[in-house]
């Protein structure tokens, strides 16, 4: 086999592996198990993101007055997913709101990250999700 192929095999082998642990690959934040049952995380992070932010962003983050979310969290990290939502941002279809005085959203970026992570991961559709029994 030509080398560069069998490297090519080896890596996707590898991400394979990596993706499907939930220990690795940057901390895979969410659990999704049956295609929609999810860890507590992430289920309250959903439930957050209903109330605060799907009005802009669809019911599922896949898009609506504001970005889809499943699409610019695969090149948004943690760090600045944080930041964008404590202090807004002005983007080219609109502005987005800061949410620095809003508790419940402030105390549960983490559960939303993870919720929008899995979306745009892939690892969970536009489906709702439920807790894990
Ligand atoms: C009033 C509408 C509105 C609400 C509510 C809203 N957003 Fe946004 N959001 C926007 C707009 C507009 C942008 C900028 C999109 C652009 O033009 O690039 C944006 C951008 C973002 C971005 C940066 C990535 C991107 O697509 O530009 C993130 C992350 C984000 N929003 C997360 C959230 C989260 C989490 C919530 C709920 C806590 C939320 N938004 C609520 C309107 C909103």
């Amino acid at each position: 086999m030509n080398p560069i192929k069998s490297v090519a095999i080896l890596f996707s082998f590898a991400s394979t592996l990596l993706a499907s642990c939930p220990l690795f690959a940057d901390g895979r934040p969410y659990t999704v198990k049956a295609n929609n049952k999810v860890d507590s995380d992430t289920f309250i992070g959903y439930k957050v993101y209903r109330t605060w932010c799907a009005r802009c962003h669809g019911t599922f983050g896949q898009g609506l007055a504001a970005s889809d979310l499943t699409k610019t969290l695969k090149t948004t990290d943690r760090d600045e997913f944080f930041t964008v939502v404590a202090r807004g941002k002005k983007g080219r279809i609109g502005v987005m709101p800061a949410w620095q005085s809003n508790d419940s959203v402030m105390k549960n970026r983490d559960r939303i990250y993870s919720y929008l992570r899995a979306r745009a991961d892939g690892a969970l559709g536009a489906v709702t999700p439920e807790l894990i029994d």
